[in-house]
């Protein structure tokens, strides 16, 4: 994962003492006043001007301030709050300096762009009119400002948003341009789960430093012509490097995003205990699922029950196989009783039948490699981004979509403006596949079931190798041009990003 070239170029992160800074808890946005907008059909709702700047924020105690791109004013993520059918107006103000934080790669698509500190903010989840949506070539440069609008016409759940201009979002989000999102309605305030401080939102990502303690991306990358997966060696929580938080010892509901750019993580709690999973990428599931380890792909949302009161005066870590991201150091005594609740049923979710669907569209994912098997690049139906538009979409209509993986990862596949249900998962042949370079597609085995924690409304599904992951997906919204994706940033930028219209 690391080679020795790069190793050289970073602090070993490893190295750095475990949980000796507090938690940073997201900033939570007041809206500076009420407007209007003409152009969204926006009338007087909360409105809020977001400057994105670049700041100095220390990482870890014992790392000097690093050089950051920023939503806020630290590196602790923003958190805006909305309500369900509340629309409101931000307003992305680009205040960037002219050059960028990164060294940046002329090579790769997009890059030619000027200016290079460009943003384009997506709301991750939302479902909102294309023009508010961050759409990758809407980008704009510093001195520039976009006022987007986002109706909230869904249920209650966890968005996160992030930078996503053409060419540079995987330098943006690394930089530091992510935050949280959370829809509010009256079904989950009805349920009376931990709320307030027993709340906590939790942007889990890694990141390299230089021996400088400043943010390290391998561009050049140490092997190769580009940097296929970004993976470092520091887990970071909320903006700090392996943090600690007090709590007490009772129910707690933690949201976590997978903000990384291409690490999955597979958490577990260091006391071995269950935890309950309540909701995921798009909502509250019907029932929780109780389970001891959930791999969340990047930008994959959880939302879980853990219950501290069986470990009293211990300490719990939240990890990643053997990497540790966060300690919650549990006090002895609750400072009030527990009045909160994990109920029995959450959310009830219909599942779509499947003769629901007007049609069924199977869109392969691709890697083509050089003689060296490193990846020149990565497809979605053999297709680059600025390939004329394939999919086109009746607003309205429900499809399945059968994501046939051609390649020997997992990528997390996600559409913008939907949401869907994951229908099922089936290994097939890539040789026949490839051999015959046409469909039908020979299946090697029965379907799975996705896991009980998939069954309610996502939007990223992951799809392992070698096989056809099918998913149900009723385009409701807007009418417009919308894209799909790999959500690892860097499949994403080189070429796994495609474009859809949803016409009228
Ligand atoms: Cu997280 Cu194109 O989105
Ligand atoms: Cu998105
Ligand atoms: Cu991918």
């Amino acid at each position: 994962m690391y080679s020795s070239a790069a190793k050289a170029k970073t602090l070993d992160a490893m190295k750095l003492a475990s949980f000796v800074d507090p938690l940073l808890l997201p900033v939570l946005q007041k809206p500076q006043s009420r407007r209007s907008s003409t152009i969204h059909g926006a009338f007087d709702v909360p409105y809020y001007p977001i400057h994105i700047r670049e700041i100095e924020s220390r990482l870890h105690r014992d790392l000097p301030p690093s050089r950051l791109w920023s939503y806020g004013t630290t590196s602790a993520p923003l958190l805006f709050e909305a309500q369900s059918n509340g629309g409101v107006l931000i307003d992305w103000i680009n205040d960037l300096p002219p050059q960028h934080l990164l060294p940046l790669d002329p090579p790769m698509r997009g890059m030619e762009l000027d200016p290079p500190t460009r943003v384009a903010t997506h709301l991750h989840g939302a479902r909102v009119p294309s023009i508010s949506d961050g759409y990758p070539e809407d980008w704009f440069g510093p001195g520039k400002n976009k006022l987007c609008y986002y109706p909230n016409h869904q249920d209650s759940t966890g968005l996160w948003m992030h930078d996503h201009a053409m060419g540079v979002s995987r330098f943006n989000v690394f930089a530091g341009l992510m935050g949280w999102y959370l829809i509010r309605d009256e079904v989950e305030r009805s349920l009376n789960l931990p709320s307030g401080k027993y709340e906590i939102p939790l942007l889990i990502y890694d990141r390299s430093f230089d021996p400088l303690g400043q943010l390290y991306y391998p561009n050049p990358p140490d092997e190769g012509s580009w940097s296929q997966e970004f993976l470092g060696d520091a887990m970071v929580v909320n903006g700090k490097v392996r943090p600690y938080h007090e709590v007490e010892p009772r129910r707690y509901r933690l949201r976590i995003a997978n903000t990384a750019n291409a690490r999955f993580f597979s958490l577990s709690f260091s006391s071995g205990q269950n935890f309950h999973v309540i909701g995921s990428d798009q909502g509250l599931l019907a029932t929780p699922v109780e389970m001891k380890r959930l791999v969340l792909a990047p930008a994959e949302r959880a939302d879980l029950i853990v219950d501290f009161s069986d470990v009293s005066g211990e300490n719990v870590v939240l990890q990643s196989d053997d990497l540790e991201l966060i300690q919650f150091r549990v006090s002895k005594d609750r400072v009030d009783d527990d009045t909160s609740q994990l109920p029995k049923s959450l959310r009830p979710i219909e599942r779509i039948p499947e003769q629901q669907a007007e049609r069924t569209r199977v869109m392969t994912l691709n890697e083509f490699d050089d003689d060296s098997g490193m990846a020149m690049t990565m497809l979605l139906n053999r297709k680059h981004w600025a390939d004329p538009v394939t999919e086109q979409v009746k607003l309205n209509s429900v499809e399945i979509w059968s994501l046939a993986n051609l390649t020997q990862d997992t990528h997390p596949i996600h559409l913008h403006m939907v949401r869907f249900q994951v229908l099922d998962r089936r290994g097939f042949s890539v040789d026949d596949y490839l051999a015959s370079n046409a469909l039908p597609l020979h299946y090697t085995d029965v379907a799975r079931e996705p896991g009980a924690h998939e069954m309610g409304w996502k939007d990223v599904v992951q799809c392992p190798p070698e096989t056809v992951t099918r998913i149900i997906v009723p385009f409701e919204g807007y009418a417009g041009r919308y894209l799909w994706h790999c959500h690892i940033l860097e499949h994403e930028a080189n070429d796994m990003m495609r474009p859809y219209d949803v016409i009228t």
